[in-house]
């Protein structure tokens, strides 16, 4: 073959040039999938090195995760599938009925839903979701909890005096009336309704008061924003039900409702104060006896299989879940 004079240098440049650039792709792509990590690619779903939504990472997690199940009561859903309403009517002990039940969801969900709609390729949002085990007494967690995008709490859950073990910061704090506290400003207010009563109650602890009592005495006034007011879609305690804690228990606890909406809302999710502490005790992270075991002793919700859930998700990657002390 003859390669003319004027063209032998070049050619000898280029490829040593495409040598070079085939060397630097193989770099890259090896970085970016070590550890099988995966990169900014355009096959991710989110913005994040991992996202939760992601398909195919983890089969146990994707037989279970609905992406198409809302978690929040909205005007655009506030139409109740039968099956869920009848599912979420029999949890109650009170006798209601269909029509009244429909008129406070439809009440309930004249809310605008902030965070509709799937996880963006621009878009990485991380959250903490914070039960209140007393595994967090000592845990100095405090900085890396307000750390994330959003800080999920839920029920009684201070701050005041454990900073440096809870944080500071909340988005979000999951409540019922029997649980609930006064929020600071700007905090969304995310009821989990367990019954008809619940929906009514934070109506009337809005506003008029009337409401003191459901099975126990109640607060009447609550603190909080009117316009952060958030109600859990009884479709979606059902679908936490079914196909997260298969129907063990007669529901699931607001601490796996709030950790199975934080996958649902988030990109990446931070698991805190779960579970007993090192010595197998199981209390609030601000009782002083931690002999309480204040919140096994719920016969309505299977501690063991939830937590089994809970493990599950951190073994597939899905969740990072911190132990604590
Ligand atoms: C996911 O949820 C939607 C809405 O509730 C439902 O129509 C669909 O059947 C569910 N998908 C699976 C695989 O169960
Ligand atoms: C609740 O309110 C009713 C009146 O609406 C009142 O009679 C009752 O004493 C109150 N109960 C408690 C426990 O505050
Ligand atoms: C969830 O549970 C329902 C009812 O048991 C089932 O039909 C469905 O296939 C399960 N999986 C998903 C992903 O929704």
């Amino acid at each position: 073959m003859y390669w003319g004079r004027g063209w032998r240098r070049p050619r000898w440049w280029a490829c040593l040039l495409a040598g070079l650039a085939l060397l630097l792709c193989l770099h890259a792509s090896l970085r970016c999938c070590s550890g099988g990590r995966r990169g900014r690619g355009v096959s991710s779903v989110c913005g994040c090195r991992t996202c939760v939504a992601q398909p195919g990472t983890d089969s146990w997690f994707d037989e279970r995760f609905n992406s198409s199940v809302e978690p929040l009561l909205s005007t655009k859903n506030s139409w109740i599938h039968p099956d869920a309403l009848h599912w979420w009517m029999r949890l109650q002990s009170g006798r209601t009925t269909v029509v009244k039940v429909t008129e406070w969801l439809l009440k309930a969900g004249a809310t605008t839903n902030p965070y509709q709609g799937p996880p963006q390729p621009s878009r990485c949002r991380s959250c903490s979701v914070v039960g209140n085990s007393g595994n967090l007494r000592g845990s100095e967690y405090g900085k890396l909890i307000d750390s994330h995008d959003f800080v999920l709490r839920m029920n009684r859950a201070a701050i005041a005096g454990f900073e440096p073990d809870v944080g500071t910061r909340t988005t979000h704090h999951f409540m019922y009336p029997e649980s609930a506290r006064d929020l600071q400003p700007h905090v969304y207010l995310v009821l989990v309704p367990f019954k008809l009563l619940d929906l009514m109650w934070l109506s009337s602890a809005l506003s008029s008061g009337h409401i003191n009592v459901t099975y126990t005495r109640v607060k009447r006034y609550i603190k909080a924003d009117r316009d952060k007011v958030l109600v859990i879609h009884p479709e979606f305690f059902k679908y936490v039900h079914e196909n997260w804690t298969e129907r063990h228990g007669r529901y699931p606890s607001t601490g796996l409702l709030t950790l199975v909406f934080a996958l649902h809302l988030c990109d990446q999710v931070s698991v805190f104060g779960y579970g007993a502490d090192i010595r197998g005790n199981w209390h609030h992270y601000w009782e002083k006896n931690r002999y309480a075991g204040a919140f096994r002793a719920t016969g309505v919700h299977h501690a063991g299989f939830e937590r089994q859930v809970i493990t599950q998700l951190a073994i597939g990657g899905k969740i990072r879940l911190y132990p604590g002390q």
